[in-house]
């Protein structure tokens, strides 16, 4: 109990996005995603990208939880919590199966307005991701992802089409998932690997070099914004009243000591991601990053037309993902630099807990990181659209799922977003949990890391019966919307 309760019309409620749900990857016309040829893989072992769908695989986004024919049903139980808001994405290859296509498939367009009026029906106000990681093989295998100018215009003629063909049915719209993720490339290369080939579609061989990995991601960053800044105003064309937001993940990173250097370490680490939100938000590129360019001229490809354009497209919210936070130092005799991942070492933060996935859990952090966005932008509005604790649950023999540790974990974060927005004065509009029903899990394609309020009877390799059931955190979630928050 905090005594603090959230406005009347705050957003309430859960997010998933297509690949992780739907399955019925290739019905009613959908291409191959990029989602559609990564392998399972599990808190040791990470995904593979495969070439092409391979007979005998398993890949556990085909079938996801089979929401493309069982969306009425989830929606029901979340409307049974009370949602006001949920959030999914669109497939951009049920669209556009190839990307490429002349003209988009009238079966994809079809499903999605479905789906959007039994939101609205349900009183439950879409939230929707253009770009969740699953983005068409055919744009990787034909142009290279994202390192290719191109892609900026198949993306704005898939967004304009379903801006146009849901332009009153949904208001709340978000560009690109956690466009940020990319920048890590400090980390192992296997997460390296896996982080640009979901934002963007780029893949390595062992070969490739640090300073070859980064120019690619500075220019893919670039013409994702370039993208999303001309479907910001396109939207605003077509709908004045749309929301566009952009998404990032924030995760916090503290200095492992108060020494300078490693301060300096932990503020380099993070300007590495910020300048996403900066561009997005601001319209224009911070100085660290010009010259970050200057000097190393990992910028190739940026006009001035693109700048224009990212003036001119900045978006109306902040989305974010908040899970965990991270602590880095400043490696052995070198000054923290943004070009020069190796002078930033990643820490282990021994100070607070983890997930059985090694995720911290850190509520304060949460504040904190409202906080400093706040003071980076002052009263934007911020949705937080992803915040939960992936588990293991444990059916008992009555059925019954006693996920106490979800509850802590979420009850903790929801009282320090509380606390951000009526203490601290941030304009928070709206908490959607992530995986309000189990999902795949994006990271590893394990259906065990569980984050959902409805459990849902299937396995890491997809077997099961599909059956829904609810956790204790069900009643509580319900509760904690009835009670705009009081009662966590
Ligand atoms: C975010 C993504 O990175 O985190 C989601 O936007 C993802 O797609 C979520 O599912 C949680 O990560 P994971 O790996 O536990 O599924």
């Amino acid at each position: 109990m905090t005594g603090l309760k959230m406005p009347k019309d705050f957003l309430w409620g859960g997010a998933i996005a297509a690949h992780q749900a739907e399955g019925a990857w290739d019905v009613d016309g959908k291409g191959v995603s990029i989602a559609d040829v990564l392998t399972a893989g599990n808190a040791t072992t990470p995904r593979t990208i495969t070439d092409g769908v391979i007979a005998g695989e398993n890949y556990p986004n085909h079938h996801g939880i089979y929401f493309h024919d069982t969306y009425k049903e989830d929606l029901a139980l979340m409307a049974e919590m009370g949602f006001k808001a949920f959030r999914t994405s669109i497939a951009w290859t049920r669209i556009f199966p190839n990307g490429d296509d002349v003209e988009p498939n009238e079966a994809g367009l079809q499903f999605y307005d479905d789906m959007f009026d039994e939101m609205n029906r349900l009183g439950i106000e879409p939230v929707i991701t253009l770009n969740h990681f699953e983005m068409p093989y055919h744009l990787v295998t034909e142009y290279g992802g994202w390192r290719n100018r191109r892609l900026i215009d198949f993306f704005v003629k898939y967004s304009e089409t379903v801006l146009k063909r849901y332009r009153n049915k949904v208001k709340y719209w978000i560009t690109h998932n956690e466009i940020s993720n990319q920048a890590n490339i400090s980390e192992a290369s296997t997460v390296q690997d896996f982080l640009v080939w979901t934002n963007s579609g780029l893949r390595y061989d062992e070969t490739a070099t640090i300073a070859e990995r980064m120019a690619d991601m500075y220019q893919a960053g670039h013409y994702e914004l370039v993208a999303s800044a001309k479907v910001v105003q396109l939207a605003h064309q077509i709908n004045p009243d749309f929301q566009i937001g952009a998404m990032l993940n924030v995760s916090p990173i503290y200095p492992a000591t108060p020494l300078p250097t490693d301060m300096l370490a932990a503020q380099k680490a993070e300007q590495l991601r910020k300048w996403f939100s900066d561009v997005h938000i601001r319209g224009a590129y911070p100085s660290e990053l010009e010259a970050l360019f200057e000097r190393t001229g990992y910028r190739s490809d940026i006009t001035d037309e693109d700048r224009q354009i990212l003036k001119e497209g900045t978006v109306d919210y902040l989305s974010i993902s908040y899970y965990a936070t991270f602590a880095v130092k400043a490696a052995d005799g070198k000054t923290p630099a943004l070009d020069d991942p190796s002078s930033i070492e990643s820490v282990k933060n021994t100070l607070i807990p983890a997930s059985d996935w090694g995720w911290t859990i850190d509520p304060e952090g949460l504040r904190y990181t409202l906080n400093q966005l706040n003071n980076l932008y002052p009263n934007l509005p911020i949705m937080i659209v992803e915040n939960g604790f992936g588990a293991y649950d444990t059916v008992t023999a009555d059925g019954s799922i006693h996920d106490d540790y979800r509850i802590a974990y979420l009850s903790a974060h929801i009282a320090e977003a509380e606390k951000a927005t009526i203490i601290d004065g941030v304009n928070l509009i709206g908490y959607l949990s992530w995986g309000p029903i189990d999902i795949v899990s994006a990271g590893t394609g394990e259906m065990s890391k569980r984050y959902g309020y409805i459990y849902v009877d299937l396995d890491d390799e997809g077997h099961g019966s599909g059956k829904r059931l609810k956790k204790d955190s069900f009643n509580w979630y319900q509760n904690v919307i009835k009670t705009q928050g009081e009662n966590l």
